[in-house]
């Protein structure tokens, strides 16, 4: 990856407090958590969005093979013929956050799906299931020109989470294209 996107942009939400109730689904799209046979619907919505081959091999490894796997922490919302469209996981990343934080995992919509905010609802599901398991906060490692994504984010009530100085001119420029006020921690840093 080119250098200035270096290190990834982190995302927290500093708590649980005052998630939607509801996911605000389009007429007749529903949400719920994996199943087996879900691995094809996850590749392909994986593999789109994020414009890089995850094909089932891959899921079952990197997914199913993670230690933070549940069943009931990878999230599909489903279009209304029951098709899983979009998807985001609710992990761990013990090594990096801690055991209890609630680490936001491989967030992707079809595109023939983008538009319609589902990557809002699978999240504020994802945020659901992190509020049931206990968890204080969550976060997220994402990267500069996913503007969608990170809208989505701070909708949600993300905030960026400095780990390097270079972040703070980045941060700024993402405001700025997102046309949102940064938030002071980043205005205020020279
Ligand atoms: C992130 C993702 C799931 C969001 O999909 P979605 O819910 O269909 O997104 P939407 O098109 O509804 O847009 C979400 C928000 O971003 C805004 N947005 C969309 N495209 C944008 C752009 N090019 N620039 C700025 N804002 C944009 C929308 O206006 C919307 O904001 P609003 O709800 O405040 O109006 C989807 O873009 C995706 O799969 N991206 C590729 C994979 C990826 O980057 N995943 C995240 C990894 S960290």
């Amino acid at each position: 990856m080119n250098e200035a996107l270096k290190p990834q942009l982190i995302m927290r939400r500093p708590n649980l407090d005052g998630l939607p109730d509801e996911l605000s689904l389009p007429e007749g799209y529903s949400e719920r958590h994996y199943q087996e046979g879900d691995a094809e619907a996850w590749s392909e919505i994986i593999t789109e969005s994020f414009e890089e081959e995850w094909g089932v091999e891959r899921f079952k490894e990197y997914m199913l093979g993670d230690v933070s796997f549940k069943p009931e922490r990878i999230r599909f919302i489903c279009n209304a013929d029951g098709k899983p469209v979009g998807t985001t996981s609710a992990f761990r990343r013990d090594d990096k956050y801690g055991p209890d934080c609630g680490y936001v995992h491989m967030v992707g919509v079809l595109k023939s799906e983008a538009g319609k905010r589902l990557g809002y609802a699978v999240n504020v599901a994802v945020l659901h299931q992190f509020k049931r398991e206990g968890c204080p906060d969550a976060v997220l490692q994402t990267d500069d020109f996913r503007l969608p994504a990170i809208k989505t984010y701070i909708n949600l009530g993300f905030l960026p989470d400095i780990v390097d100085d270079n972040q703070y001119q980045r941060w700024r420029d993402i405001y700025k294209l997102l046309k949102v006020d940064a938030p002071e921690i980043i205005m205020q840093h020279d």
